[in-house]
């Protein structure tokens, strides 16, 4: 029997992923999205003329757009990526977190029990929907150990105070409605079709121009790092068969300070891309002015995912980031029209 899928936030950089992935496993696919400055339905191109993938265009705090969509879509399983994602945007303006990430969760909640409770008892129990979450809601690390499920909930910007929130709430529909639901909390992902605003995609974009690199602080603050399609992967197996009412941590055991990623991409530059003008990469590095309430570390414990459900990632920091740069010098065409919106808008000149 084909499975059917409607994916929120399909046209953003990890819903994407996961779109072509479940589109490619023979799964009906509805691609619900807004298609804010973060979606791009050219991150769908190589999938969207199959017959078993739809978009819709949609605001997930649509009541009457969800209700439709699930009505007439009748899936058995929603993943729920739609969000604002970019930290730096939520301190600069914490409404649209606060629209999308806990009311539009709301909103969806409320359209996705609506819609279980009108099933027969069969379809009922086929139901699920997951969450998909970040490891930002745990805050901030020191030195020493790791995020685990079951570490108390810290949000330190708006923007994992609203993902937290959007969590409270997945589970709380749960525990008091009933609904069936499963919940992950990933780490920094990096990859293809990632928007030129996060460290990566930047870094490697501006050092191919040869612009300055900016590093908040000293760059000493650290990200667990995971290529986007082991987390995909781990998407469709939580998803499937993520024990009902759990979260999952997921986390390549990647930790790296951000200097290091940054130097690391110099370097692979500089040997893939050589450029005299330009020199070696690393003197366009610019340390600038800190994130406000920037977490020192983030490291994830993925030990209950790879016990429970057997995910192991099949990159390692080095082989997805020799993949992300490439990717990123052959696919100038996707990338091109942001970068050049972002700068515009960074100078104030959008
Ligand atoms: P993204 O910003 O690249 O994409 C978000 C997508 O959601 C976009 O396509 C956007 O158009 C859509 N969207 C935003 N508001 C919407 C609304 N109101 N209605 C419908 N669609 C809307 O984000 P991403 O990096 O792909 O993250 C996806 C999810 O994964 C988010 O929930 C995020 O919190 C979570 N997450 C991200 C990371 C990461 O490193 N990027 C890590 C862990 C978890
Ligand atoms: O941990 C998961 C989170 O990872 C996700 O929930 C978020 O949606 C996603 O955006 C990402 O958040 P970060 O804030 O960690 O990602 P970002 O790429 O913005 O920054 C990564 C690190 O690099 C962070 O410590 C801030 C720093 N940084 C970022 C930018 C954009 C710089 O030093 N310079 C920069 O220009």
């Amino acid at each position: 029997m084909t499975r059917r899928v409607l994916v929120t936030g399909g046209a953003g950089f990890i819903g994407s992923a996961v779109v072509r992935r479940l589109v490619r496993d023979g799964w009906e696919v509805l691609n619900v999205d807004k298609l804010t400055y973060a979606g791009n339905l050219a991150s769908l191109n190589e999938i969207d003329n199959r017959p078993n993938y739809r978009f819709l265009k949609a605001d997930i705090g649509d009541g009457r757009a969800m209700r439709e969509a699930l009505d007439t879509f009748r899936p058995d399983l929603v993943m729920h990526l739609a969000a604002e994602s970019h930290v730096d945007r939520s301190i600069d303006g914490p409404g649209d977190f606060i629209q999308t990430n806990v009311v539009g969760t709301f909103n969806l909640l409320q359209e996705a029990l609506r819609y279980w409770r009108g099933l027969d008892a069969g379809a009922q129990k086929g139901f699920r929907f997951h969450h998909i979450s970040t490891d930002e809601v745990f805050g901030s690390l020191g030195a020493d150990g790791l995020f685990r499920e079951d570490t108390p909930y810290q949000p330190n910007s708006p923007y994992s105070a609203s993902k937290a929130a959007s969590d409270h709430l997945v589970r709380a529909w749960f525990h008091t409605y009933g609904l069936p639901v499963v919940m992950s909390n990933c780490s920094n992902n990096y990859g293809p079709y990632h928007f030129p605003e996060k460290l990566i995609p930047l870094t490697i974009l501006n050092a191919l121009e040869g612009k300055p690199l900016p590093v908040y602080g000293r760059g000493e603050n650290v990200r667990d790092w995971l290529y986007v399609d082991d987390h995909a992967a781990a998407l469709e197996l939580i998803a499937t068969t993520g024990r009902l009412g759990e979260s999952y941590n997921v986390g390549g055991n990647n930790e790296r300070r951000n200097i290091d990623v940054v130097r690391t991409i110099c370097a692979i530059m500089d040997r893939v891309v050589p450029d005299a003008r330009i020199g070696a990469r690393e003197a366009l590095i610019a340390f600038v002015t800190d994130r406000p309430g920037h977490d020192a570390r983030y490291a994830i414990d993925a030990g209950k995912l790879k016990d429970e459900l057997g995910w192991t990632p099949a990159e390692t920091f080095e082989t997805g980031i020799e993949k992300t740069v490439r990717w990123y010098l052959d696919n100038a065409s996707w990338w091109e029209p942001l970068k050049a919106r972002y700068d515009r808008a960074r100078l104030g000149t959008a």
